[in-house]
């Protein structure tokens, strides 16, 4: 009989954002507005994965200045430190030790078939870090620790959350004791809202990312009105005015995806965002955007600007999240080891 410390937690979500140039329209909206709203019901934790980050060159000044933006703007989005816990990865080092005994559950084919690896490595495979490769491990151990229930993420993160579903299914009939309960809850995602993919202003067909060389292709949290207002007006559309049924829309990925950000801004349903503007053409639509992207965005970026004066109270805030991540992470991890056969 092992001794197990770590609580079988009813619900628990973690989610993490990789502090790595501008966050952009689709980070907020395929995930941090949705933390927003998820932390009034579910105990929840929000990392700023350092780790991660550093799986492709990173200059280290950078890094640092990064990370202290992507949590200004984590906290100026609405995430509550009185309710959910934000940190830094790399400060809570249960997250490394994790990943190396999951290392040893995952399968080297299981990995082979993660597009993001592929996309990101592209033709240069044989030059890509080991980090890049087993980066979805990482993220099964950030998940894991916390026995996370759910995963709030955009849509292209899907695949790497059902790999953790796999490693944690692995993990889970290689140790847990017989007649016990499952260890680690298999974690759900969850992809909420009506702009679960945002793509790109220049070109319908690719995601918004912050790789993108174009600046013109996305819109960052830290644009000014001008910014966004310039942006959206040069954003690539059709000459069409917009469709009266979902089914025309979807074959129209450029008005597909601006109606899909503004039924995601306004919080309604892509139907109803339809109906309030199908027949009309984009010189009516794209000032209501404007509008609407300004109003919700420039409000963040006025509180990011504040929160960043004072970089020593953010240091403060991601200690203050390490010290709770880590009463969590602690006993997770001691009883991982006990189950591996680890004498310590
Ligand atoms: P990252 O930093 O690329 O993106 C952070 C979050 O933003 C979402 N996202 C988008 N959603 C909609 N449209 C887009 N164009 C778009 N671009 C990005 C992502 O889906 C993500 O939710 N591997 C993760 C970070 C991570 C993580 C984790 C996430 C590390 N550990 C554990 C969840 C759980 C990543 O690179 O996200």
């Amino acid at each position: 009989m092992i001794n197990l410390q770590s609580d079988h937690v009813k619900k628990r979500i973690f989610s993490g954002i990789q502090p790595t140039g501008n966050l952009h329209l689709g980070n907020y909206l395929g995930a941090i507005k949705n933390w927003v709203n998820l932390q009034n019901h579910i105990s929840s934790i929000f990392s700023i994965v350092d780790l991660h980050a550093i799986t492709v060159p990173q200059e280290p000044l950078k890094l640092k200045s990064s990370t202290h933006e992507v949590t200004a703007a984590i906290i100026a989005s609405g995430i509550d430190i009185n309710k959910s816990i934000l940190f830094n990865q790399s400060s809570v080092k249960e997250h490394s030790e994790l990943a190396w005994i999951l290392n040893c559950v995952c399968r080297i084919g299981w990995l082979n078939r993660m597009t993001q690896f592929k996309e990101k490595a592209g033709k240069h495979k044989e030059n890509a870090t080991v980090g890049l490769y087993g980066y979805p491990v990482l993220m099964a151990s950030d998940i894991l620790l916390y026995k996370s229930t759910h995963v709030p993420v955009g849509d292209d993160q899907k695949q790497h959350i059902e790999l953790v579903r796999d490693i944690a299914s692995s993990f889970n009939n290689m140790f847990t004791p017989q007649n016990e309960p499952d260890f680690f809850t298999l974690p759900e995602p969850q992809i909420i809202g009506e702009a679960t993919r945002v793509m790109s202003l220049r070109d319908g067909t690719k995601k918004m990312s912050k790789s993108d060389p174009s600046d013109a292709s996305r819109v960052n949290l830290t644009d000014t009105k001008e910014e966004i207002s310039n942006k959206i007006k040069k954003a690539k559309t059709d000459p069409f005015p917009l469709p009266d049924t979902l089914d025309e829309l979807k074959n129209r990925p450029e008005a597909y995806n601006l109606l899909s950000i503004y039924s995601s801004l306004s919080d309604q349903t892509l139907e109803k965002a339809l109906t309030e503007f199908s027949g009309k053409g984009f010189s009516h639509f794209k000032p209501k955007l404007i509008e609407l992207a300004v109003e919700t965005l420039n409000p963040i970026s006025c509180e990011m600007r504040n929160l960043l004066k004072n970089t020593n109270e953010i240091d403060k805030i991601l200690k203050d999240g390490e010290l709770k991540a880590r009463e969590i992470a602690e006993p997770v991890l001691k009883d991982v080891k006990k189950l591996v056969g680890f004498v310590n």
